[in-house]
């Protein structure tokens, strides 16, 4: 598939910078990667820190991203190595514990957001694409059109929180019913005229538009396998850095690394962290820091973005 975008166009301001590079500590002769290399600024940043001799592995599933991220970093030829790919799936390419650090920024860049023709927001029209990756059959539309209103309901209520999920979701059968709901007006005029905007900050769209870019890329079950292979690249001692922007990629993050910082597993099925229920191991991580890495106030001013992120960090044993 073509790709629209030209370098300049892209456009999106890192989040956490200096915090993600204290955390990675890149160095020269290092190795780290970068699962969410978007437009390439904290891949920059961990080339710049580990000059001149650090090596940079970095994919993202967005060919818009990789075709960016390769022309932003040219000025470290021979450093890093870029692919368009899942983080999820890294056992074919990068040799396990080979790395110092690991990155995931996850959720969509400010291009995606913006470039109409992708889907992804309800402030410009375009078709209801929401696809990362384009290479891939299933769009946010698909599921508009064809999930049944139990499950759209069930998806606006989990994945985007959204109290009034039963009434969008009949409304958007509703609207439906009359003609396929094709383009992101049509789903956000579909949305406002249940839920009207009464002055809110938020468009009454927002956490709909949220909850169909997850399903439509599998996000958490991305994260869910990348986590597991983000760490097992990793060295003893690397570190494992991501940043999150829904409570529940935070839960997941959280629960992944208390889990491998704890010397035991539990048996299958057991409903509770009981001690009969422990399977003893040796411990496979600690924590960097306890609670999560917050941006400041003066970044929130100037990256309003970056409100909803929360970086938590682990280094393996
Ligand atoms: C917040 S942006 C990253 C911005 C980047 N860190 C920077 O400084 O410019 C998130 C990027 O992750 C990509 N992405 C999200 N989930 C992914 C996955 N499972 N595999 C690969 N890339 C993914 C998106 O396509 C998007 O480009």
């Amino acid at each position: 598939m073509t790709e629209v975008c030209n370098v300049t166009e892209f456009v999106h301001q890192s989040v956490l910078l200096p915090e993600v590079i204290e955390a990675l500590r890149p160095r020269a002769g290092g190795r780290c990667f970068d699962g969410c290399c978007g437009g390439a600024g904290h891949s920059a940043a961990i080339l710049e820190a580990s000059a001149p001799t650090g090596f940079l592995y970095a994919c993202d599933q967005d060919g818009d991203a990789v075709a960016t991220a390769n022309e932003r970093l040219a000025p470290f030829a021979g450093r890093f190595e870029i692919q368009r790919r899942n983080f999820s799936e890294l056992a074919d390419w990068i040799p396990s514990g080979s790395c110092d650090g690991a990155l995931l920024d996850l959720g969509v860049s400010s291009h995606q957001l913006e470039v109409g023709p992708r889907g992804f927001s309800f402030q410009v029209d375009g078709p209801l694409d929401m696809r990362m990756d384009r290479r891939q059959g299933l769009t946010a539309a698909d599921l508009v059109n064809g999930l049944p209103e139990r499950e759209l309901a069930t998806l606006f209520w989990e994945l985007g929180e959204e109290r009034e999920s039963r009434r969008i979701a009949r409304a958007v059968v509703r609207e439906r019913d009359m003609r396929p709901i094709e383009s992101t007006r049509q789903l956000a005029d579909a949305v406002e005229r249940v839920c009207p905007r009464n002055g809110r900050r938020i468009h009454p769209a927002s956490r709909v538009f949220q909850a169909l870019r997850m399903r439509t890329n599998d996000e958490l079950g991305a994260l869910q396998r990348g986590l597991r292979s983000a760490t097992d690249i990793l060295a003893p001692g690397g570190r494992l850095a991501i940043i999150t922007f829904h409570s529940l990629e935070d839960r997941m993050v959280r629960e992944f690394m208390r889990a491998e910082c704890r010397d035991y597993d539990l048996v299958e099925g057991a409903d509770a962290d009981l001690p009969h229920y422990r399977i003893p191991r040796p411990a496979r991580a600690s924590l960097v820091t306890r609670k999560a890495i917050l941006p400041s106030d003066a970044e929130i001013r100037t990256n309003p973005r970056a409100r909803s992120a929360q970086l938590r960090v682990l280094e393996t044993l």
